[in-house]
């Protein structure tokens, strides 16, 4: 049994959190934060002095799970070193019984396993842990009912993660998230709107709407109430000056959406869209549910409305059945729409999912040919759209002090750019206006006027 250090108010507990893989589960760390710090842990950057790790996990792609085993691996070393040591895991990871039973034969270091539905539980699972000195798994295997009662720890006042839903019922073949994270689930409105008017009345300004699908939005709900009512409804807010949204799904996307862009002042010039792929026939493997046709469709009526509009997307290469002729139509597609940028993924075998059982899995060696070329393709096409930028004035939320130079700031367009600028750090968490003056593939640099 070990030492417990929740009643002994000489010895203030330390905590890390490592977080793997997307937005939402960067801001479940935030909320794994605040249950810590409530709990009495304060935050620390060094290994040596703390009294619990977590890990958050994702499964998406295989080389993240990999990377969280590595650093398992290491963690024995301090395990020996420090026995009093709390090391515990979670995350979209831990909803996967396979690497469950890893974790419990190989990495004996492991204290503490939960999953992506209760994380609310964590003091509880701490205590029984200290108290019997057991190895304490917890998983629940969907969010019935959503618990309202963690706050989160953001890393800024001016700009916050919100969830607006849980879940996700498309199951897209390639995709693992559906059996980790459970069905869909809608918050209730009024919630939203509550935690963003205390987000609003705290100074924050950007607020960023998270789900699996956001163009779903209220399907759960009792009384009818859509993603659009919910733009509006946080359109009116004081304070308030910008919101974003991650992520939809084009087959989803309706007019009514669209139209919010013309209509409300603080929705930003950013349309997030996964496409995945370009070619029908894989589009249809992938179970996405509309054709290259629908997608375009959906881009055109959105340019009509803001013709400004950063237009960012997904895409894997390399998908089971994906011939060449299918890659080049992807490509097309690229060249066609003109993304500002895209995440880009090799396509990774998830087992469980219908697309690890398809036939024709393509060669290593030719995913990543496809990738490259891709990338090449991304990338002119993403610097052009950023010289259009050229001498023109961007507004610009001030984030922080940039990584590689102290004397330089960091902060975001509407559209979601990152530019450079000088500056004193007085600006951080206001919106600035920018002249660009010169243009990266990645990045606007530009002088504050
Ligand atoms: N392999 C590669 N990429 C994947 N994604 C989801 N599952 C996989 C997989 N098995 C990508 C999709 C999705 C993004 C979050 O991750 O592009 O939109
Ligand atoms: Fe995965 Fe598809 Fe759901 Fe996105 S919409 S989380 S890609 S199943």
């Amino acid at each position: 049994m070990k030492q417990n250090n929740n009643n002994n108010t000489d010895k203030i507990k330390k905590y890390i959190v490592q977080t793997y893989g997307c937005q939402m589960n960067e801001h479940d760390s935030e909320k794994i934060s605040w249950i810590l710090e409530a709990m009495g842990y304060v935050l620390t950057d060094d290994i040596k002095e703390c009294d619990l790790i977590i890990y958050n996990t994702c499964a998406v792609r295989k080389s993240a799970e990999d990377k969280v085993f590595g650093k398992l691996g290491e963690l024995k070393q301090e395990k020996r070193k420090n026995p009093d040591l709390i090391l515990a895991v979670c995350g979209c990871m831990m909803q996967r019984q396979e690497v469950v039973d890893i974790i419990t034969s190989k990495y004996r270091q492991v204290d503490i396993i939960f999953g992506t539905n209760n994380i609310h539980k964590l003091p509880e699972l701490v205590n029984t842990h200290l108290n019997t000195g057991k190895t304490i798994i917890d998983i629940v295997e969907d969010t019935k009912q959503i618990n309202e009662n963690i706050d989160a720890n953001r890393k800024y006042d001016f700009k916050a993660f919100v969830n607006i839903m849980h879940g996700c019922n498309n199951f897209c073949t390639y995709c693992i998230v559906p059996f980790t994270r459970g069905r869909e689930v809608s918050r209730a409105p009024q919630n939203i709107l509550e935690e963003i008017k205390g987000l609003a009345d705290n100074g924050c300004k950007e607020v960023t709407l998270l789900g699996q699908n956001v163009n779903s939005y209220g399907k759960t709900l009792e009384k009818k109430y859509s993603f659009p009512d919910l733009l509006r409804d946080i359109n009116q807010i004081d304070g308030i000056e910008r919101i974003r949204f991650m992520t939809s799904h084009p087959k989803d996307i309706s007019d009514e959406l669209i139209d919010s862009y013309g209509k409300l002042d603080k929705l930003c010039n950013h349309l997030h869209l996964p496409v995945q792929s370009g070619s029908n026939k894989v589009l249809n493997l992938m179970n996405r549910k509309y054709t290259k046709e629908d997608y375009l469709n959906v881009i055109d009526k959105i340019r009509k409305i803001n013709p400004d509009i950063s237009i960012t997307t997904d895409i894997i290469v390399g998908f089971p059945g994906e011939k060449e002729e299918d890659f080049e139509e992807t490509l097309n597609l690229v060249k066609k729409v003109k993304f500002d940028s895209a995440y880009t993924f090799l396509y990774s075998i998830r087992e469980g999912t219908p697309a690890a059982k398809m036939e024709d899995q393509i060669p290593d060696k030719i995913k990543h040919n496809r990738f490259q070329k891709l990338l090449d393709v991304l990338h002119e096409i993403g610097l052009k759209e950023n010289e259009s930028l050229l001498n023109k004035e961007v507004s610009v939320l001030v984030e922080e002090i940039s990584k590689n130079h102290e004397d330089t700031l960091s902060g975001r367009t509407s559209s979601g750019k990152l530019v450079h600028f000088k500056g004193s750090k007085r600006l951080i968490g206001n919106i600035v206006n920018v002249k660009v003056d010169n243009v990266n593939t990645f990045t606007l640099e530009g002088t504050v006027i």
